[in-house]
C-alpha cells in the first residue's frame, strides 16, 4: 500500500477528528499537492475552500487518461467544472485537447475560466445546468462528470442521462462517479429508465469505496 492508498483508506475507515482525517483534510487543501496532482496553479485571489478537490477527482482523471488514449481526438464535455478546473486542465495539459466544461455556479464558471487561462489550458467555459447551456446538436465523444456528493442521485441523475442521450457520439461514453454500492444500485436503477444507455464498464479500487461507471449508447 503507498502513503496515498494508506491515506485514503484509513480515511474512509475513521470519523470525527481523527488523525488520518486531519491529515486527509490537509492534503486535499495544499496548494502544492494541488500542483504536484494535476499540474495546475492556483490563483492566489481565489478563496480558498474546504477541499480543492476529492479523491474522486484523482480517480476520474486516471480512468478519463485510460479512455482518452484509447479515442482518437475525442470531442469532450466537463459537467460540474468547479473552480479550480482541475480534472479538465490535468488532461488538457496531458494531451492538449480542447475541452468544454460547464457548472452550474457562476462564480465557479467566472473562476474556472481564471484557473484555465493561468494555466494556459484551452479549456471552453461556459455557464450551463446539466446540458441547458450546450449547443443544440452538439455531440461529444466523452462526456464527464464528478458528480456533486451533497445533492440526491434523484435530483440530477434523470436529468443528466436524458443529456447524455442526445449529446452522445454514437460509441460515446459517459463517465460518472459515485461513493458507494449503495449509490451504485439507485444509479443503475434510475439508468434502466432509459433503454438507449447501457452500462460498459464498472471501475473499483480496494482501497477506497468510490466507483467509477462508464456509460455507453446501446449499439
Ligand atoms: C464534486 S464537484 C466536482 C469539481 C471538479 N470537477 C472536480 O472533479 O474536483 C461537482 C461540481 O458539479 C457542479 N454542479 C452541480 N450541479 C450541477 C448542474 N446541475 N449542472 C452543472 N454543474 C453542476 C458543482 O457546482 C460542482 O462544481
Amino acid at each position: 500500500m503507498n502513503p496515498l492508498q494508506w491515506l485514503f483508506s484509513s480515511y474512509h475507515r475513521s470519523s470525527g477528528s481523527s488523525l488520518p482525517r486531519r491529515i486527509y483534510q490537509a492534503y486535499l487543501r495544499s496548494p502544492g499537492l494541488v500542483r504536484w496532482h494535476f499540474g495546475m496553479r492556483l490563483h492566489s485571489e481565489c478563496p480558498v475552500p474546504q477541499f480543492y478537490y476529492n479523491v474522486a477527482t484523482i480517480l476520474m482523471r486516471w480512468v478519463l487518461v485510460d479512455r482518452i488514449e484509447r479515442l482518437k481526438q475525442p470531442r469532450m464535455l466537463e459537467i460540474g467544472v468547479g473552480a479550480y478546473a482541475l480534472l479538465a486542465g490535468a488532461l488538457y495539459q496531458g494531451f492538449r485537447l480542447p475541452i468544454d466544461c460547464c457548472d452550474n455556479e457562476e462564480w465557479a464558471v467566472e473562476w474556472a475560466k481564471r484557473h484555465a487561462e493561468l494555466n494556459e489550458c484551452q479549456l471552453n467555459v461556459f455557464y450551463s445546468d446539466l446540458f441547458s447551456g450546450v449547443e443544440e446538436g452538439k455531440r461529444y465523444d466523452l462526456i464527464f462528470w464528478n458528480t456533486p456528493y451533497h445533492i440526491p442521485n434523484r435530483r440530477f441523475l434523470p436529468g443528466l442521462f436524458a443529456g447524455a442521450v442526445k449529446h452522445l457520439a454514437n460509441r460515446g461514453e459517459l463517465v460518472i462517479c459515485y461513493k458507494t454500492a449503495t449509490n451504485r444500485a439507485e444509479t443503475l436503477e434510475i439508468l434502466s429508465d432509459y433503454p438507449n444507455l447501457e452500462v460498459r464498464e464498472i471501475e473499483k479500487w480496494w482501497w477506497n469505496p468510490i466507483e467509477v461507471l462508464i456509460i455507453g449508447r446501446k449499439l
